[in-house]
């Protein structure tokens, strides 16, 4: 998979890609290319290192102007020298300047994959899987090494990158900016497809083509955000959801990240991700090393589709963990927009029984369950069951709960306070706030410090405490609000841009010791909906909240975009109530539940004020999806037509296919995203069938062969009947 010639000609072979790097003038190291395999380089065909340049590198050969630093695909840039555009890496230099001259000192090549120190990474379980490279550039003035880490997995299209600085001087430094990725591509002829949005309308996917200068997509918030996703694909002109050639980044980091994508004033655009600069510095003594997170790169010549592919098989396969990983995910029933605060044993009781009735299998209680939450106002951090709702406390409704026949699962908050809690007036200090200042409330609460050890243990133990308290087999992990008046009272002043990391860092501390504490518990992310819809969390926990926004248009949007790069098992997602809560709109049951069976799915609605036709309904959806799920949750996603085809026609319909991995079933799922009178016909081929066999429509018996479906294709003609959403199942006939 790695290759490395005598002229020092690097090769890393994917499945199908190749990524292709040498040194040139005095040990630079330059980017030569990333694109469909090849199996020999000539080095005829690499980019110009000196086209068009008023700057030259100093080396010893300079007469021959043979590298402009300007100009040249650098593999991991510098700044202060004479490439002047955005840097990978910036350190405070103890001759008060950041100026580095990375040149290639060594390399080592092996066969596996190692973990990051405290990250969360993509993994191998055998050392055939991967070949990793590090290459150690050494700065010609300093002893700092930084060392460039490439995993190139044999059977997948994907390079693993992150970085590591290693300080060898006698003195501190403070790393400023350090990128997990650098990638000079020789051109600009791409689109950047990013996933932005807000709170309830997060990952709509936006494509731009690039244009000179810089076009970023960056969190400031502290977490991932609901804003910007740290996902990036460079989508080649003309590439399309088939065909083409896509360079999709993702980064494994549930903080500040930055994206960019910097076009110069030669049409190469040079791509850069990691941790975003803004208020970070880490100081870094002797002897130390300092980790950035990993990016996951991948390639695809197929287009979007396989792209998505791709990213879905390593999250399932190697990023995921735990007893859940390959498990199908229980239908549950969340009481959060049932009831909100207003509940009590019996009106969960209430509950749980219609909901066993509708063959759902799992309680979440969420929030309002501990003392004083009597609204959002109040009482985190004091995770003390409310008697007065639930006599007995989780003991006793869960053992209830598990008696209706349902397991039981809990929402807790614990990255939180509330300034009317005990404990925020026990400590104060333990909330991120600047000293001197006030700090700012989000749903007035605050954020605990998770860069202290202390805190983190609290936390631990407290949750400990209360898994422990009764039958809790699922947990939903929320997140309620970004980090803002950043600073820690445990640290010195010239630490405080450590924080953000050190927050991130304690966080993946406590739920590595809490996951691996409770082993048998299904644990689900949730932060405000999908703020912290990143790899790093799901690295953790197998499932996150997709959106709070369980509106059945507005999903299909959320959920489309969200697929681009993660797996239907990792995406949660409910039918809830009409009109919905979040925009108002009304949709059939049926639509609603076609949308959410794209992912694992449940219902956060209140079934006792359901008709028994609506109960019998649902059962039949839940029957439907248990018999699908395995498909659905483990299957290879086609997109047929997504909500960025830019057609007058086709933006109306959603269309969505999944196909077992042994091809055997495939689920068709359209959704019509605006009713329609008389709507126009559309037909709607079928994708990765297997080529030569027959399948029959499970719903009408019908047989085609596949490439009927998949060269023809099925002729979809909207009528009211359908009410908004159309299924059809395909059995392979023997
Ligand atoms: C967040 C979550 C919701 C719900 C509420 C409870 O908004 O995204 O699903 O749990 O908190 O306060």
């Amino acid at each position: 998979m790695i290759t490395v010639n005598d002229n020092k000609v690097f090769i890393l072979n994917t499945k199908s890609s190749s990524y292709v790097m040498s040194l040139v003038a005095n040990n630079y190291l330059v980017h030569e290319g990333w694109f469909s395999r090849i199996d020999s380089w000539s080095g005829n065909c690499g980019p110009s290192k000196t086209d068009r340049a008023l700057l030259y590198a100093s080396t010893p050969d300079l007469d021959k102007r043979n590298l402009s630093l300007d100009m040249a695909p650098i593999e991991f840039s510098t700044s202060g020298l004479s490439d002047m555009r955005y840097s990978a890496i910036e350190i405070d230099l103890p001759d008060g300047t950041t100026t580095l001259d990375l040149r290639y000192k060594t390399h080592r090549i092996y066969k596996g994959k190692k973990s990051i120190p405290s990250l969360p990474a993509t993994y191998v379980l055998n050392d055939d899987e991967a070949d990793t490279i590090e290459i150690d550039l050494v700065d010609t003035k300093y002893d700092i090494t930084v060392t460039l880490f490439y995993t190139v997995w044999e059977k997948r299209d994907v390079i693993c990158r992150h970085t590591k600085v290693h300080n060898g001087e006698n003195t501190e430094i403070c790393i400023k900016k350090l990128m997990s990725t650098s990638v000079d591509f020789a051109s600009a002829e791409y689109s950047m497809l990013q996933l932005s949005g807000a709170w309830a309308r997060e990952r709509n996917a936006y494509f731009r083509h690039l244009v000179p200068g810089t076009q970023a997509i960056e969190s400031l918030r502290g977490t991932s955000s609901h804003q910007q996703n740290p996902f990036v694909a460079l989508v080649n002109d003309g590439a399309t959801e088939d065909f083409g050639e896509v360079f999709g980044f993702n980064f494994v980091y549930s903080g500040n990240f930055i994206a960019r994508a910097d076009v110069d004033f030669c049409n190469n655009t040079r791509f850069l991700m990691g941790i975003n600069p803004y208020n970070f510095g880490w100081n870094l003594s002797t002897g130390e090393d300092f980790y950035s997170p990993e990016v996951v790169m991948v390639y695809s010549n197929k287009g979007l589709g396989d792209m998505s592919r791709t990213f879905h098989d390593l999250y399932r396969e190697r990023l995921c963990r735990g007893k859940y990983q390959f498990k199908e995910r229980p239908i549950v029933i969340n009481n959060w927009e049932a009831t909100y605060f207003d509940f009590d044993s019996e009106k969960l009781l209430a509950l749980a029984n219609k909901a066993k009735e509708c063959g759902i299998e799992l309680f979440v209680l969420d929030d309002g369950w501990f003392i004083n939450r009597k609204d959002d106002k109040r009482a985190l951090g004091d995770w003390i069951v409310d008697e007065k709702k639930l006599t007995g406390g989780l003991k006793k409704i869960s053992e209830d709960i598990n008696k209706v026949g349902l397991k039981f699962g809990l929402w807790v908050e614990p990255e939180m306070v509330s300034p009317e809690s005990n404990l925020f007036k026990e400590h104060s200090d333990w909330a991120l706030q600047i000293e001197g200042r006030e700090p700012g409330l989000a749903r007035t609460q605050l954020v605990l410090d998770l860069s202290r050890q202390d805190v983190q243990n609290w936390i631990f133990n407290t949750l400990k405490g209360v898994f422990s308290s009764g039958l809790i087999s699922y947990v939903k992990w929320d997140f309620n609000r970004c980090l803002a008046d950043v600073s820690s009272a445990k640290l010195p002043a010239k630490q405080q841009k450590e924080v953000l990391h050190r927050y991130v860092l304690g966080l993946y501390s406590i739920l590595e010791r809490i996951t691996a504490e409770f082993p048998d518990i299904l644990f689900e992310s949730c932060a405000s909906g999908g703020a912290r819809f990143d790899p790093g969390m799901m690295y953790y926990m197998p499932q996150t909240w997709t959106s709070d926004n369980t509106d059945a248009f507005s999903r299909a949007l959320i959920q489309a975009g969200t697929g681009l790069v993660y797996p239907s098992s990792v995406m949660s997602c409910h039918v809830s109530a009409v009109p919905n809560h979040q925009t108002g709109r009304i949709t059939s049951l049926k639509q609603r539940a076609c949308t959410a069976m794209a992912g694992t799915f449940g219902y956060e609605l209140d079934l006792t004020k359901l008709c028994q036709q609506e109960l019998s309904e649902i059962k039949e959806q839940t029957d439907f999806y248990k018999s699908i799920r395995h498909l659905v949750q483990y299957g290879d996603v086609y997109r047929l037509i997504s909500p960025w085809n830019r057609n007058v026609e086709t933006e109306k319909i959603c269309s969505w296919q999944v196909v077992s991995k042994d091809k055997n079933k495939a689920l068709v799922t359209v959704v019509w995203l605006y009713a329609e009178a008389f709507a126009p016909k559309r037909i709607l081929r079928l994708k990765g069938l297997d080529e030569k066999a027959f399948y029959k429509d499970l719903f009408t018996g019908e047989i085609y062969s596949a490439q009927e479906l998949m060269n023809a294709g099925l002729v979809i003609t909207g009528d009211s009947k359908y009410q908004g959403a159309l299924q059809f199942l395909f059995e392979k006939q023997n």
